[in-house]
């Protein structure tokens, strides 16, 4: 794989803030919406009662052991983080006039410690979380004041930041409020589609009104939206499974459509009309819409089929989107179809339509590790996965698309999203700790750290093509 990815790749890692953090009423941070789904975005949404607890209130410590963890990222040669900022350690309630000076000085030493080792931080302004404050208050992305507060939010941390923080993403998986509404949009799980898509619409112009504040004033920064990059293949090559196919791909590529775009697609036109929503879309709204994303992120973790034969029409839970399973791909210990080839074609799909620099801010393995007698952790699953993964990002590059960098998830094991398990570890760092909160928390380098770090020294010529 001699030459492929270009001099300034960003090789690096990628995590979320209530994933890794822990520390969730430390420095006067308010509750997020996630801190209220101890179970994961799939578990029930459970109100808080003093002596409550649950595994993310600790996660990783990542807010008192960040110095250790940059160091070992450094040692693996990251040129890059990916991270978010948890907004309610910023404005604890979300509707507050004035920032929490406590949350803001958190990041700073954060980014100051990234800055020691030359890695780059960027940064999701929300991963999968609100200010639970705002969803009490004013149901969630329901309300279009919520668009105000989130622009003051963002536009607080581009001020702030400004000169540490030069990459920038908004809604972590936007396309995901359709399939789990109270973590994407602080909506009630059974609200109707229209609701949804209303919420969706207030977070898109938000979207657009950061990538505005952005641009006025982060001074040279960039900054993208971030897709769940779910994509889909017909079953069979009959038309009809063909036509449903772009249908459902269309669900998902409407959000980068809209933030690439400028505009609502025609296709929604028809979609709407059929399913009895109306948006409530103002003059205002269309004209913000019309800032555009300077580059695509996307998350990349598996494919699914679609088919119209209902005989066959069984699915498969995949991370948030329910798929028929590809009877030519194997899958991970969680159900999850594994398919490097589908990345080289995402890649290629987004650039054809875009024109946009790409960035995979997350692919990645999750699997039960075993850590032997003598203390090393054999992950040769892991490399392998990341390895064919690698190769054909390097095939999309030499295809022509233009692919900014590789923040491959969770490098050092994290709390789950889905279900909130520890055991469910995509990292090339271990972490001492179970699923019910026991362990040291110390921090193991597994095979896979090594595996990393020469693939990024070696700017992925020591990747290795299949057979
Ligand atoms: C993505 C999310 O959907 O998938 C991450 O952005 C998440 O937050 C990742 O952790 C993997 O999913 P899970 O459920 O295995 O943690």
């Amino acid at each position: 794989m001699n030459g492929k990815f270009p001099q300034d790749f960003l090789w690096g890692g990628a995590v979320a803030a209530n994933q890794v953090e822990g520390a969730y009423l430390t420095d006067g941070k308010g509750l997020s919406t996630s801190d209220l789904q101890p179970q994961g975005i799939f578990g029930a949404i459970t109100p808080r009662k003093p002596g409550d607890s649950g595994i993310k209130d600790v996660a990783i410590d990542f807010y008192h052991r960040y110095p250790q963890d940059i160091a070992l990222f450094a040692e693996m040669g990251f040129k890059c983080l990916r991270t978010s900022i948890a907004w309610a350690r910023i404005f604890p309630q979300g509707d507050e006039e004035t920032p929490n000076e406590a949350g803001l000085a958190f990041y700073d030493r954060l980014f100051d410690e990234m800055a020691k080792y030359g890695i780059q931080p960027l940064i999701t302004l929300s991963h999968y979380e609100m200010p639970y404050g705002l969803t009490q208050k004013y149901g969630g992305w329901g309300s279009r004041a919520t668009i105000g507060f989130f622009e003051r939010y963002a536009r607080t941390v581009f001020e702030r930041y400004k000169h540490k923080v030069k990459h920038w993403l908004t809604f972590n998986e936007i396309n995901m409020s359709l399939h789990a509404p109270f973590t994407g949009v602080g909506l009630p799980e059974d609200s109707d589609r229209g609701a949804i898509y209303q919420a969706i619409h207030h977070q898109l112009v938000a979207s657009a009104k950061a990538v505005k504040a952005c641009h006025q004033l982060v001074p040279g920064g960039k900054i993208g939206n971030m897709l769940l990059g779910g994509i889909l293949y017909p079953l069979s090559c009959r038309p009809e499974d063909l036509l449903e196919t772009q249908r459902q791909n269309r669900d998902w590529l409407f959000f980068g459509d809209v933030q690439a775009r400028g505009a609502y697609p025609a296709y929604m036109r028809r979609f709407f009309r059929e399913h009895g929503i109306q948006l409530e879309i103002t003059a205002e709204d269309r004209q913000a819409l019309r800032e555009t994303i300077d580059f695509i992120s996307f998350s990349y973790y598996m494919s699914g089929c679609v088919t119209t034969d209902a005989a066959q029409n069984r699915t498969a839970r995949a991370n948030i989107l329910n798929m028929v399973p590809n009877p030519h791909l194997a899958s991970s210990e969680w159900g999850w179809q594994i398919d490097p080839v589908g990345l080289r074609y995402l890649l290629n799909l987004l650039y054809d339509r875009y024109q946009k620099p790409l960035f995979i801010v997350e692919n990645g393995l999750g699997a039960k590790d075993r850590v032997e007698a003598d203390g090393s952790i054999d992950d040769g699953y892991r490399i392998e996965y990341l390895n064919d993964h690698l190769v054909q990002v390097a095939e999309a590059i030499d295809d022509g698309v233009e692919v900014m960098g590789y923040t491959s998830w969770g490098p050092i094991d994290l709390v789950s999203a889905s279900k909130a398990e520890m055991s469910k570890r995509y990292g090339f760092i271990y972490v001492d700790r179970d699923d019910a909160g026991n362990g040291s928390l110390e921090r193991k380098r597994k095979k896979s750290f090594y595996w990393y770090r020469d693939v990024i020294h070696s700017n992925g010529n020591c990747l290795k093509p299949k057979g």
